[in-house]
């Protein structure tokens, strides 16, 4: 059996024979697929890349239909149970998890470029006092682009790898200064003492206190959510992020992209539409008429469906764990029996069963988010932080091969035909 696909062509009755790797043909060779030999050749339309493989990654797999994730071969579930986020941040970096030396080392990197610049804090100090910590983030991690010009060299693998550390160390002290600036709060300097989740949790919270003693269950909690956002092969930012990156901008000017992507409410902007949606529900006996609108068409179940998971997204499964954990020392949120009542009638309604919407990550991290004091503007931040591991992993496989062109899309050219100019006094 050969791995080729026969094309004919019904306009011509011409055959042609392209190769078959991977379960994909390559778009390239349709072009040859022409009527007259003039003509541009074929091409594939595909809005959205529903169903177009725009690289070849080693860095995360992914069956939707499954409901398996799994970090350069490691299933999420497996590394939600053992691993720190500053472990699968390496290996999602370096293809493999870190013996104790290389992890001793990654986190002293880590440690060394925690620190903003302090003219980072006068920069956030010109957003307004109610500006969203997610405009603040993104803009902050694209003005790193001007704090190290070095960035620029994109074809140095070592400077790589010292942007890639320093936008995963710095994330947690940008998006604490956001989150301090949005409250009217003193920044916090880094605490070394602490591991990177829990000095996070330092410099969003502290308050007067000498020292700031992260509760574990939390600390371990959003260190899971980390790792559960880590990665997710090409999703709209990650895409984002490859496709700036492609023209050889800076890490920080990609990352900014990335992050302006990750905010929209149908990507990281959805934990806090579900929080925003939950709330308006408001209370228990108002679910099922807000289950009839939205199959009516009046606006989605935020926190439901997914472009790839079409079982389950397992990243949920884990998240509901996890937020039982987190309930247990913060209390339960309110929200909850909302959320589990809506879960409920969605799974047995056939509108969401046959459109094979499941809940996804973001349906239950948003109450955990909330549970642990957050705003829920602050959730596609919190987000962003984990994302990055995977932004920088993505983007230093994408700089790392020497074939990579500049991401160029075609289009299908659906205006007018040429015709000429009409002076203004004619129109
Ligand atoms: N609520 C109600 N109906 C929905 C939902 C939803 N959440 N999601 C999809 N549908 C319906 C669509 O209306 C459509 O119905 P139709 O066939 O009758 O027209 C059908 O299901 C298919 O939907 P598409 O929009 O084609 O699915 P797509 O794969 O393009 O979208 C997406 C995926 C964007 C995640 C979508 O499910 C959605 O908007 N969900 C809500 C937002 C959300 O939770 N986003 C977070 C995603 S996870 C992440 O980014 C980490």
């Amino acid at each position: 059996m050969a791995d080729t696909l026969t094309i004919t062509d019904n306009r011509t009755g011409k055959h042609y024979e392209v190769p078959i790797a991977d379960d994909t043909i390559r778009a390239m060779d349709l072009r040859q697929i022409k009527v007259n030999p003039n003509d541009f050749g074929l091409m594939t339309y595909d809005p959205a890349f529903l169903n177009t493989a725009s690289c070849r990654s080693a860095i995360t797999y992914i069956d939707g239909a499954k409901g398996i994730l799994r970090y350069r071969g490691y299933p999420i579930e497996q590394l939600a149970e053992h691993a720190t986020f500053v472990e699968t941040a390496y290996l999602l970096l370096d293809g493999e998890l870190p013996n104790d030396a290389e992890l001793a080392a990654f986190k002293k990197d880590l440690s060394g470029h925690v620190m903003l610049h302090e003219n980072i804090k006068k920069f956030i100090e010109g957003f307004r006092y109610d500006a969203h910590p997610m405009g603040i983030f993104l803009s902050t991690v694209g003005a790193l682009s001007t704090f190290y010009a070095g960035a620029k060299d994109v074809d140095n693998q070592q400077s790589r790898r010292r942007q890639s550390v320093r936008l995963i160390a710095k994330v947690p002290s940008i998006a604490a200064y956001a989150y301090r600036h949005h409250v009217g709060k003193p920044y916090i300097y880094p605490d070394s003492e602490l591991s990177y989740t829990g000095n996070f949790l330092n410099q969003l919270f502290k308050r007067t206190e000498p020292i700031y003693r992260p509760n574990p269950v939390l600390e371990r909690a959003l260190d899971v959510l980390f790792i559960l956002h880590a990665d997710h092969e090409q999703n709209c930012s990650t895409s984002a992020m490859r496709g700036i990156g492609s023209s050889n901008a800076d890490p920080y000017a990609a990352m900014a992209g990335a992050a302006a992507a990750l905010s929209g409410p149908l990507h990281g902007g959805a934990n806090e539409a579900v929080l925003r949606m939950l709330t308006q529900i408001g209370s228990l006996d108002q679910v099922p008429a807000f289950v009839e609108s939205v199959k009516n068409g009046d606006g989605r179940l935020m926190g439901f469906g997914h472009r790839v998971y079409k079982s389950y997204d397992p990243r949920a499964t884990v998240i509901k764990e996890t937020a039982n954990q987190v309930f247990e020392v913060t209390g339960r949120n309110p929200l909850l029996d909302i959320a589990l009542e809506l879960e409920r009638i969605a799974l047995e309604d056939d509108y969401f069963v046959s459109r094979k919407l499941y809940p996804n990550v973001d349906f239950y991290s948003g109450l955990i988010y909330q549970a642990m004091g957050f705003d829920p503007a602050m959730f596609p931040v919190l987000f962003a932080i984990g994302r990055t591991a995977g932004w920088v992993a993505q983007w230093e496989e994408l700089l790392s091969d020497p074939t990579r062109k500049i991401a160029r899309p075609r289009q299908v050219y659906i205006g007018e035909a040429a015709r000429d100019y009409v002076p203004l006094s004619a129109r």
